[in-house]
């Protein structure tokens, strides 16, 4: 129980790697506020089922007003937010021999994308921040990619808001390292999740031919990475982007 004491919050928590590690982080004795644009009510009940203790929270991360009304309910539910993984996320549409290079893609879609998966991390990390500073410390796991480390083509839109979720990772590391806050990020290669299905359905067997491990990562083994990082055992951790990608970027 690596977590035990511990409040959460998740999101994107309805599906894929984000409720894998809400799950998880029950499991390691954390309370969680599961927090999506979608109702996360099935994740809270497999938590509270499983004798954990959680929270539904719907909060669409590019909206401000939204993101300070899910830590202000975070607050009030478990009194403060000892950890926070900034999941939520989109994919890019069309990635490969029919997506759209870079002269293709309209700026409604570059702006679409950076609004979801990187303002949305940073309207999350100024409102935990504020709350993690009040009480004293916390520690942050924010969701990049591998596309955050090596170009994926098709996809400008996505590859530089993960970049930039490294970027913003690595800047408030700095900032809060004598604040007892730690903050980090996780570049997951290609996992099964609702986000992949539709690629790997067409070109499923050349991404796992590109993955050294020659299969795609399971969301469990993202989320045991995530608890890790936001437990005391990794006290000395701050500013990192952890792979998790069956030696994808190591290539
Ligand atoms: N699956 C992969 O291969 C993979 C690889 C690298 C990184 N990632 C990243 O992991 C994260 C989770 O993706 P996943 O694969 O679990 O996909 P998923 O589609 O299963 O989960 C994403 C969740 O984010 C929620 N969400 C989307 N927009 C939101 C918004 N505006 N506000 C709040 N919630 C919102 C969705 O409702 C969904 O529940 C994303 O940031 C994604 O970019 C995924």
């Amino acid at each position: 129980m690596i977590l035990a004491g511990k409040a959460a919050l998740v999101t994107g928590g309805f599906s894929g790697i984000g409720r894998a590690t809400a799950l998880a982080m029950a499991r390691e004795g954390a309370r969680v506020a599961v927090a999506d644009v979608q109702e996360p009510g099935e994740t809270v009940a497999a938590i509270n089922a499983a004798g954990g203790q959680a929270i539904a929270i719907v909060a669409d991360v590019t909206s401000e007003d939204a993101v300070s009304a899910m830590v202000a309910r975070c607050v009030a539910a478990f009194g403060r937010v000892d950890i926070a993984f900034n999941n939520a996320g989109i994919a890019p549409r069309h990635v490969g021999p029919s997506g759209q290079r870079t002269h293709e893609m309209s700026a409604a879609s570059f702006r679409g994308m950076l609004d979801v998966n990187l303002t949305g991390v940073f309207l999350c990390m100024k409102y935990e921040l504020a709350q993690m500073l009040a009480q004293g410390g916390g520690a942050i796991v924010n969701t990049a990619s591998v596309a955050g480390l090596v170009g994926l083509p098709t996809a400008v839109n996505y590859t530089a808001a993960k970049h930039g979720v490294i970027g913003l990772t690595r800047a408030a590391a700095l900032e809060y390292a004598t604040d007892h806050i730690r903050v980090n990020a996780v570049c997951p290669g290609y996992v099964r999740t609702p986000m992949t299905d539709p690629t790997m359905a067409v070109r499923g067997e050349y991404l796992i031919s590109l993955v050294p491990a020659r299969r795609l990562g399971e969301p469990e083994e993202v989320a045991e990475a995530v608890v890790w990082l936001c437990s005391d055992r990794a006290s000395f951790v701050t500013g990192s982007a952890y792979t998790i990608d069956g030696g994808y970027s190591a290539s």
